[in-house]
C-alpha cells in the first residue's frame, strides 16, 4: 500500500468507527477519573488557566470544549474526522455557538494566529503526517500561544491492560498484517523525546512532560471489559474469537489479581508548552 493510501485507510478507519461508536470515549473517561479525582478533561483544560480562544484537535463529542467553556473560554473551536461525533459535540449547550469542522486536523480550517491555545485530548498520537499537524497548530496560534496534549502511552507491567496486550497481541498482528486494521499514528507521539522534537522543530519552546497511571483497580472481569471497550483493534474481533480471548484473559488474570483485584495499568502523558 502506498503511503498516501495507508494515511486514507486509517483516516476512513477512524471515519467508521467513531461513525458507530460515538461518545464510548468520553463516557470511559469519565467513569475513569484519575487519582487526584478530576477527569482528565479537567485535568488538561487546568493546564492552559485563562484559555479565551481555543482550538481543540480530534475534539469527537466535544467534552474537552465544555470544560474550557466552564473554566471561561469564550472563542471554542474543534475539528474532528467523525461527522457523527461532532453532531453530538453540537447538541451541547455550552459549545451552541462553538465552531466545529469536519476535516482533518493536518489541514486546519482556520486563519492564521487565531487562537491563543491550541489542545487534543487522547488523539495527537493516532494522527499521521504528525509534522504537519504541528505546523498547522503552529500557524493558527498567536505569538507566545500555547498547546496542551494528553497522549496515551503503554499500559503499566503486570497490569489488567498489559495482560489484554499480551493475550490479543498474536489477533491484533493478523489483524494488521491482513490489512483490517490500518496502521495508526506516529511512535514518536508516545514518547517524551519524539515529541519534544516535533514541537521544538514546529516553533515551539521544549515540552513539559507529566505521565499520569490512572483507572481503579478491577475485578479481571470489569478489568476485560473495560480493555476490550479501549483498544480500536477490539473492534474488529469477532465474537467467537473474542469470547475465546476473554476466557484466555480471565483465567491468567487469576493469577495476577491480589484479593481478586488487578491493577487498570492505563497510563497517559500530558504534554504542555508555548510558541517560542
Ligand atoms: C480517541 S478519540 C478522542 C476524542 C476526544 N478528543 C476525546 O478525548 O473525547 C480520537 C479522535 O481523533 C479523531 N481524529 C483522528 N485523526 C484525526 C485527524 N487527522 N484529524 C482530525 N481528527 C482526527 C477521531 O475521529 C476521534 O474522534
Amino acid at each position: 500500500m502506498t503511503e498516501a493510501n495507508e494515511i486514507r485507510a486509517g483516516e476512513d478507519f477512524f471515519r467508521r468507527t467513531h461513525n458507530q461508536l460515538s461518545g464510548e470515549m468520553s463516557h470511559y473517561v469519565v467513569a475513569n477519573p484519575l487519582p487526584d479525582g478530576r477527569s482528565s478533561y479537567q485535568y488538561l483544560a487546568d493546564q492552559v488557566p485563562n484559555a479565551q480562544e481555543v482550538l481543540d484537535l480530534g475534539c469527537g463529542d466535544g467534552s474537552l470544549l465544555v470544560v474550557l467553556a466552564r473554566n471561561g473560554a469564550t472563542r471554542l473551536a474543534g475539528i474532528d474526522l467523525s461527522d457523527v461525533e461532532l453532531s453530538a459535540a453540537t447538541q451541547r449547550p455550552e459549545l451552541y455557538g462553538a465552531d466545529l469542522r469536519q476535516g482533518r486536523a493536518q489541514e486546519l480550517p482556520f486563519a492564521d494566529k487565531s487562537f491563543d491555545t491550541v489542545i487534543s485530548h487522547m488523539a495527537l498520537m493516532l494522527m499521521a503526517e504528525i509534522e504537519q499537524v504541528f505546523a498547522e497548530a503552529a500557524r493558527v496560534l498567536k505569538p507566545a500561544g500555547r498547546l496542551a496534549i494528553s497522549v496515551g502511552l503503554k499500559p503499566a507491567g503486570g497490569s489488567g491492560r498489559a495482560l489484554f496486550e499480551k493475550v490479543a497481541r498474536p489477533i491484533f498482528v493478523t489483524a494488521q498484517q491482513s490489512g483490517a486494521m490500518p496502521s495508526l499514528g506516529d511512535r514518536r507521539t508516545r514518547t517524551r523525546e519524539g515529541l519534544n522534537e516535533l514541537a521544538t522543530v514546529a516553533g515551539f519552546q521544549p515540552i513539559d512532560w507529566t505521565e499520569i497511571s490512572h483507572g481503579p483497580r478491577a475485578t479481571p472481569e470489569q478489568a476485560w471489559q473495560s480493555a476490550v471497550d479501549s483498544y480500536y483493534d477490539a473492534t474488529l474481533i469477532e465474537a467467537g474469537q473474542l469470547q475465546r480471548l476473554r476466557d484466555e484473559f480471565l483465567d491468567q488474570a487469576s493469577d495476577l489479581a491480589e484479593e481478586g483485584l488487578l491493577a487498570h495499568g492505563a497510563r497517559m502523558a500530558i504534554a504542555t508548552t508555548q510558541l517560542r
